[in-house]
């Protein structure tokens, strides 16, 4: 499945916008409904819009119902491995379910991907005290 995924990300490059930074991504990302939901990285002429491959992919997933992701693998035509951002891994761990794996390769080293759980990738990931959040508004 991994490689499949990796062939799918490969893919979905293709479609990468990024006259600024040249720098090209694709992604696949499983959903728990076994489907495969792809991305690229879409860049703006005002830099700071940018949106990553991976977020692409799991605004696409969401917008078809699916919140929990099992999988995902990001391939570049770079020639390191692209680790997902920290605003991605944060992003992706709002649905990931536990031990959701992460798959990156240079798509020169497709055959050889890093795998990685999201939960190494963000071992503390940003979560709501709902207690401290409910109790502060229900006192206004
Ligand atoms: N990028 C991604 O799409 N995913 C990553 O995991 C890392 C970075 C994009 C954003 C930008 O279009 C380009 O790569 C260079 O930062």
């Amino acid at each position: 499945m991994v490689s499949r995924l990796l062939q799918a990300a490969a893919e979905a490059m293709a479609d990468a916008y990024a006259p600024y930074s040249r720098f090209r991504v694709g992604a696949a990302l499983l959903a728990s409904n076994q489907k495969i939901y792809t991305g690229c990285n879409v860049e703006n002429v005002s830099y700071g819009l940018t949106i990553c491959a991976e977020r692409v992919a799991a605004v696409k997933a969401v917008a078809d119902g699916q919140r929990e992701f099992r999988a995902v693998a990001i391939v570049s035509d770079g020639t390191t491995p692209p680790f997902p951002c920290g605003a991605c891994r944060q992003f992706l761990a709002e649905f990931a379910l536990p031990g959701m794996i992460v798959a990156v390769a240079a798509r020169k080293d497709l055959a050889d991907p890093r795998l990685l759980t999201l939960r190494e990738l963000l071992p503390h990931a940003f979560r709501l005290d709902k207690k401290g959040t409910t109790s502060r508004r229900a006192s206004r």
